[in-house]
């Protein structure tokens, strides 16, 4: 990253200002890889991860969040497809592997408890407990304030972070990394001296910390290849301006709800199936939710019939080849997913109790509520660089050399 100052600094002196449009390849915005892990073990219930998930953005959508809700005995997000950050924390650098959330906003460590945090020289004790309720699962524990490292150029030297002393719903990694706006940390730690509302986020704190220069975070996920060796995704926090993970322009739109919310409308063959309406940008599902009505209206015109097995949508090879673009139409900008990118991943059928070969729209129904009519999970995600800027309390979204790829 140190690389690019000059070229920045030279564009600066060519042209009289840094955002130019002869945009450096490498972003000035301080970047994150993130690996992507799939995990191979098949028969996955998606429908019902995703489902809980959903449900639980529904109760906070409606504010009727209450404890008594049945709690489901099923992971928090899938376990098929991850995005996980590797950071350290502490002044002797332990590592862990953190699941990327822009659902959540608490970040935390100690999900797997053979591989425990010990508190180092840079570790403070708060006093104070933690609690975070993600619906079909749940944390409980201490927190620290620590250095927490994303990167070598991300050092964060006062981190809250939550040590987790129990856990539910959470197998495959060490904890989460919350990039969700800091709203969603109200009343997660229950204080034993001051009335601690929320909880500082990695985004808030690095700011604050003066390490970037606005609260800004870029992602950039790939879509699924099957190959051993995925291709890598990337945070970038800071400047997202020029990115190499973007073509084109970046569209902005406000930011609602506690949520990373937005407003968007559907339409498919050219006809609105679902008006202007609020919903959520989620990292941490997997699927594209939408209204029943849109969803019903999607599904009769693809001619897709429903699979018990995998509890989505089978179409055939012709009505594949027949697919129209669905358009996501977000602060005037149409964001099409193309007909590959409509569909699961045909190589990871067996994963979620499909069969090869067969064709599966990766598209869920959702019971609307005020706030949350809609989900853009990660096959949205995978095909659009999106972007979380609390500075300006704005979503902002863009094209990508994966946009119309047909790795599906
Ligand atoms: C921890 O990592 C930083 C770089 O991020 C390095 O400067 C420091 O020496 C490391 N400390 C230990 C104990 O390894
Ligand atoms: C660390 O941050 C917390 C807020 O998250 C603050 O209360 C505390 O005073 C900070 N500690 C230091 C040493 O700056
Ligand atoms: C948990 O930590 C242990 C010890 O480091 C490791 O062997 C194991 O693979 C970890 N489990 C998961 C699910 O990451
Ligand atoms: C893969 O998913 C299964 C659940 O089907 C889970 O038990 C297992 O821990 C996961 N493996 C890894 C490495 O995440
Ligand atoms: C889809 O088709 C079925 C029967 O063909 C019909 O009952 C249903 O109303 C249609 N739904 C929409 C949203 O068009
Ligand atoms: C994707 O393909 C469409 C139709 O050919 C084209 O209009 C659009 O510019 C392409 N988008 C990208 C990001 O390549």
């Amino acid at each position: 990253m140190i690389m690019i100052y000059p070229f920045v600094i030279l564009c600066s002196l060519l042209f009289g200002v840094t955002a130019s449009p002869l945009a450096p390849t490498e972003t000035p915005g301080l970047s994150v890889p993130i690996r992507k892990f799939v995990n191979v073990t098949s028969g996955h219930n998606l429908v019902n991860t995703g489902r809980s998930r959903a449900q639980s953005f529904r109760d906070r959508a409606a504010s009727k969040r209450t404890s008594s809700t049945k709690r489901q005995e099923v992971p928090v997000v899938n376990e098929i497809i991850t995005y996980i950050a590797e950071i350290t924390v502490g002044a002797d650098n332990q590592t862990f592997h953190l699941l990327v959330d822009t659902g959540s906003s608490n970040t935390w460590i100690g999900a797997n408890s053979s591989y425990a945090y010990v508190p180092s020289s840079s570790s403070v004790w708060t006093d104070d407990i933690v609690i975070v309720d993600y619906g079909s699962g749940y944390f409980f524990g201490y927190e620290y304030y620590d250095t927490v490292a994303l990167s070598n150029d991300l050092v964060i030297k006062n981190q809250s972070i939550g040590v987790a002393d129990f856990q539910q719903g959470f197998t495959s990694m060490d904890g989460i990394l919350g990039i969700g706006p800091v709203a969603l940390t109200d009343g997660t730690i229950l204080g034993d001296l001051a009335p601690v509302t929320t909880v500082p986020t990695v985004s808030d704190n690095l700011f604050t910390e003066g390490i970037i220069s606005a609260e800004v975070v870029g992602i950039a996920f790939v879509p699924t290849t099957g190959a051993a060796d995925e291709p890598e995704g990337e945070l970038i926090f800071g400047d997202v301006e020029g990115s190499s993970k973007y073509t084109g322009q970046i569209t902005y739109t406000q930011k609602e709800t506690d949520y990373w919310g937005i407003t968007q409308s559907i339409s498919y063959s050219g006809i609105e199936i679902m008006a202007s309406a609020v919903g959520v940008v989620d990292t941490g599902t997997t699927l594209n939710y939408m209204p029943t009505d849109a969803f019903n209206a999607y599904i009769n015109s693809t001619g897709g019939i429903f699979d018990e097995a995998t509890g989505l949508y089978e179409i055939t090879e012709e009505q594949y080849d027949a697919l129209d673009d669905l358009v996501f139409t977000i602060g005037g900008t149409d964001f099409p997913l193309t007909s590959n990118a409509q569909i699961w991943p045909r190589t990871l059928n067996a994963n979620i109790g499909g069969e090869e070969g067969k064709l599966y729209l990766a598209a869920v129904a959702t019971d609307p509520v005020e706030d949350l009519n809609f989900i853009n999970g990660y096959v949205f995600l995978e095909r659009y660089f999106s972007v979380f800027d609390n500075t300006n309390s704005r979503v902002g979204f863009a094209a990508t050399a994966y946009t119309n790829a047909t790795t599906n």
